[in-house]
């Protein structure tokens, strides 16, 4: 059956959601909305689409797509999505799935009356590197995980316009990068449900009404705890944009570089099991892990299997990002 695609939204991460579709098979890509007519054109042209349209309404009323990808700044999400499943077409969105958790529940609950399947794409759960890691941990490697300490961060650059706005955005670094890291943690973790949530987050490297730097403490009913840090122009970051490390009775994990050290009965003597991946990735999020996350969200829908991650996990992901702003203006810990 070939999948008929469409997308709103035609900027950095649609274009790399448009290659990502381009190359599957049995799709055509066969809609386009975006209320800018100059960058829509080029997206078309670029991706051979044959339909344009200024709003996702004008698409859903004359039809023919089986399937929407959501890529449009955070504040038109949770319509275009719920428009979308209301529909009964497929949907992909992007992270944050909302500007907020209740954004996050009306889109449940129209996925639940529509029968349609929504993704929301937190993509660090389709990466190789994420994945042996996660394999690891299933086999028992770590022993048990006690904790675990990430980052999203941006160095020394930050996003511009509508990121920086809280209207469009709903938040800022933790919204943006932080919520990688945290869903990343959670998958480790193997998805475990959010206890409690302490955060001190801040604007401090530039002019906007949105976070730029964030500290958070996740409390999971695992007794695992993840410590996080969100953030843009920061004057340093340990690695990578974004890695995990874990902390388990039996030995340390981490992406990214991506390794074990397990240490053994003989004081001083660690094991380090290294599974070969390039120790510096560049570009560090690369488009086969986006081709890889297509390619399930469209096997879902041939095969009718919920998404994982899907909307449960981008609920839980609002769920703490809301908790963690709410700690940071009161300073209290919140309980989930
Ligand atoms: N998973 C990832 O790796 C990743 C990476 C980047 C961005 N994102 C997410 O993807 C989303 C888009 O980010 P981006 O970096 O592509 O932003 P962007 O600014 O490059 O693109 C946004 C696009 O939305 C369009 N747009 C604005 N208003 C619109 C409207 N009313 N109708 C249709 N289109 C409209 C803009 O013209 C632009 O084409 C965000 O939610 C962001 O958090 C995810």
């Amino acid at each position: 059956m070939t999948l008929k695609i469409g997308f709103t939204g035609t900027g950095y991460i649609s274009k790399i959601h448009a290659a990502a579709a381009r190359v599957q098979p049995d799709t055509e890509l066969v809609a386009v909305v975006n209320h800018r007519p100059e960058s829509m054109a080029a997206f078309a042209a670029e991706y051979s689409i044959p339909r344009q349209y200024s709003t996702v309404a004008e698409l859903l009323q004359e039809g023919g797509v089986d399937t929407l990808v959501v890529s449009t700044p955070n504040y038109l999400h949770a319509p275009e999505t719920i428009a979308a499943l209301e529909a009964g077409i497929h949907v992909m969105v992007e992270k944050p799935m909302a500007m907020n958790a209740a954004e996050a529940e009306a889109m449940l609950e129209a996925s639940q009356k529509s029968g349609a399947l929504l993704m929301v794409a937190h993509c660090w759960r389709f990466d190789p590197e994420v994945l042996w890691l996660k394999e690891q941990v299933d086999r028992g490697r770590l022993g048990k995980i006690i904790r675990t300490k990430g980052y999203g961060v941006h160095a020394n650059w930050g996003p511009g316009g509508w990121f920086t706005q809280k209207k469009f955005a709903g938040g800022g670094a933790l919204a943006d990068m932080g919520i990688h890291a945290l869903d990343t943690a959670r998958f480790l973790l193997g998805d475990p449900q959010p206890v409690s949530v302490y955060a001190r987050i801040g604007t401090h490297y530039k002019d906007f009404d949105v976070d730029d730097t964030g500290v958070i403490w996740v409390n999971w009913d695992n007794g695992a705890v993840s410590y996080l840090e969100s953030g843009w122009w920061q004057p340093h970051m340990d690695g990578p944009e974004a890695a995990t490390q874990l902390y388990g009775t039996a030995g340390f994990g981490q992406i990214f570089p991506t390794r074990l050290l397990l240490p053994q009965a003989e004081r001083n003597k660690v094991e380090q099991i290294d599974p070969g991946f390039p120790l510096v990735r560049d570009p560090h999020c690369p488009q086969s892990m986006y081709d890889t996350q297509m390619a399930y969200f469209l096997e879902c829908i041939r095969t009718g299997r919920a998404p994982s991650p899907g909307v449960a996990e981008g609920l839980l992901n609002m769920r703490v990002v809301d908790a963690a702003y709410r700690s940071a203006e009161t300073g209290e810990v919140v309980k989930l």
